[in-house]
């Protein structure tokens, strides 16, 4: 299945490409070059946009006097809520601090403490001060411009901006070898090209665009993810979305990308407060306030509940230097009529991360030949059901690095493209987009159950059946946005247990027999089939 688009009026070629230009997408580059692979490089709107330039809090790694990998595995492990891969996890936690070393060789910096060594702060779930930080809580942007400097920097490396990728191209048994490509603003079919290569890397980041609030930008439509599912590969562990639990809330007419407050906010001291000004995550959790993410958002979420308030609130007034710590966090604040050196900060929880995406095994690789997925797009087993905190800006240095080490040992020839004319072609009217948004959030958000899962999906069923035959960048955003969000829900109405981040009002007990992950395939003619994989624990 493929979506409706323009025929290819261009090519161009290089031995690899890459989709995304975020942390993913650019280690990968740099790691091909330094392998002697050509580059194209591809990215959806200006090189700089993507979630790795919004992260604030920074990067986990064992680093620290007395803390070890296996220390960081520890907290992984528990914070994934027995779904994480162990294998998946020695390869996070152990390659970890060479990656992070790696960075910062690559020019990097991050910030000191006073006595010169690089500072740790915590955040949810970590039992050790383990995360470097840059600009206080502009670590995303500092990592950017430090990878994109370098890439921007190596002739081998093909840059192409506003060029949103469509669909896989795939030789006659079906391996990837290319992809079709629209040029933005060069016209809605004339735009459209296509890139063949030996190996295609999809580093397209997230998908909190299917849920009305998100932390994430408008480009994270999880298209990689959709066009993986399109081209054959399968897909898992989508129903375990994890919604950051401090995203400001500014009132309910807010929708799209909503400012994040970091955790490491509350690493650093600020406490949560319910609306009668009462501490609540004391009794919840022994690491309290720095519980694990799921566990402080489903606090929050019964908090707002049972109060009927749209939010709750984050004291930060106690907090020593809050302006120079967190500056960036201090001005979205006060560009919104807060004063966290004074007033409490409201909060809600929006969706945040996609703790699965594309089926990969350690080196990337995808089930379908020839396409490789690193980031958030893909699905390594390391966040098991629900993210440690920091812990993605590290996967996406780690296996960016081993992806392209496994593509230059195992480059095949340029593959021929078969275009199957008679393959199904769809494509979703774009003025679908509010209603999926709002379907989502309404029925398959924070807590869900039989009944909102259900209604969601009638709607989503029913918004599908709105197409439309003009391709254009809103049109393919939102089929990919169709197809994740039909993903997101049928797993989770599959998995009849709360586990992570996938909580259910109808089952709230975590189940032994549910320690198994959820895979997801769509075929040719746009039928799903799903399936159960045992977890390497
Ligand atoms: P992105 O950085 O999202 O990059 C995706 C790229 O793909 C972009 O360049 C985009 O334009 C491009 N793209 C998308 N679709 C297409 C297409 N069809 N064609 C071509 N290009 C396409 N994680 C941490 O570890 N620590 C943190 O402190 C942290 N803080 C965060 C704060 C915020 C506000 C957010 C949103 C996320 C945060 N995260 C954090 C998560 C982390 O930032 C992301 O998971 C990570 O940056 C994803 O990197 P990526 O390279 O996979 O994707
Ligand atoms: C944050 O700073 O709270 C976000 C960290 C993350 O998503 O890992």
């Amino acid at each position: 299945m493929k979506l409706f688009a323009g025929k290819p009026g261009w090519t161009v070629t290089a031995d690899v490409i890459v989709i995304g230009s975020g942390v993913a997408g650019l280690t990968t580059a740099l790691n091909a070059r330094a392998a002697d692979l050509s580059v194209l490089l591809v990215t959806k709107a200006k090189i700089d946009e993507g979630s790795t330039k919004w992260a604030q809090g920074g990067i986990a790694a064992a680093l620290g006097p007395g803390d070890t990998p296996d220390q960081h595995k520890e907290d992984t492990l528990i914070a994934g809520a027995g779904l994480c891969d162990l294998d998946a996890v020695n390869v996070l936690v152990k390659e970890g601090p060479e990656a992070v070393r790696k960075l910062i060789a690559r020019g990097a910096v991050f910030d000191k403490a006073e006595t010169g060594e690089i500072a740790l702060t915590r955040e949810g779930g970590h039992h050790r001060n383990r995360i470097l930080h840059a600009g206080g809580d502009a670590t995303g942007a500092e990592v950017s411009r430090a990878l994109l400097a370098a890439v921007q920097n190596d002739s081998g490396i093909e840059i192409i901006e506003h060029a949103l990728v469509v669909d896989a191209l795939q030789t006659e048994d079906g391996r990837v070898c290319g992809v079709t490509l629209h040029v933005i603003g060069a016209g809605s079919t004339n735009g459209v090209g296509q890139a063949l290569a030996r190996a295609v890397v999809i580093a397209t980041g997230g998908l909190g665009q299917v849920y009305s609030q998100t932390t994430n930008p408008s480009v994270s439509t999880g298209d990689g993810v959709a066009m993986a599912l399109r081209a054959g590969a399968a897909v898992a562990d989508v129903e375990f979305i994890q919604f950051h639990p401090t995203v400001l809330w500014r009132d309910t007419s807010q929708a799209g990308q909503q400012p994040l407050i970091s955790e490491a906010v509350r690493g650093e001291g600020a406490i949560l407060l319910n609306h009668k000004g009462e501490k609540f995550m004391a009794g919840v959790h022994p690491q309290a306030d720095l519980a694990p993410r799921d566990i402080v958002a489903k606090e929050i979420f019964g908090q707002m509940k049972e109060a009927h308030v749209p939010h709750v609130w984050l004291d930060t007034t106690a907090m020593k230097d809050f302006k120079e710590r967190f500056p960036t966090i201090f001005a979205s604040c006060m560009s919104n009529g807060i004063d966290p050196q004074r007033q409490l900060i409201p909060v809600a929880p929006a969706s945040h991360y996609a703790s699965g995406g594309v089926l990969v095994d350690l080196n990337g690789q995808s089930t379908v030949a020839g396409l490789y997925v690193c980031g958030e797009s893909a699905c390594t087993g390391a966040h098991g059901a629900n993210r440690l905190a920091s812990n993605s800006l590290l996967e996406g240095l780690v296996f960016g690095a081993r992806i392209s080490e496994h593509i230059a040992k195992h480059l095949p020839e340029q593959g021929v493209p078969q275009i199957d004319e008679t393959e199904e072609r769809v494509l979703i009217d774009p003025s679908i987009r509010i209603p999926l948004q709002l379907a989502m959030s309404e029925g398959a958000g924070v807590m869900r159950s039989e009944k909102s899962l259900k209604a969601a999906l009638a709607t989503l069923q029913q918004l599908g059946t709105h197409r439309t035959k003009t391709p254009a960048v809103d049109a393919w955003e939102v089929s990919n946005l169709y197809f994740l969000a039909t993903a997101i829900v049928r797993s989770a109405l599959e998995r009849k247990e709360s586990r992570g981040s996938h909580w259910r009002s109808d089952f709230l007990e975590t189940d032994k027999l549910w320690e198994r992950r959820i895979i997801q395939h769509l075929d040719t003619s746009g039928n799903w089939t799903s399936s159960e994989q045992e977890v390497n624990v």
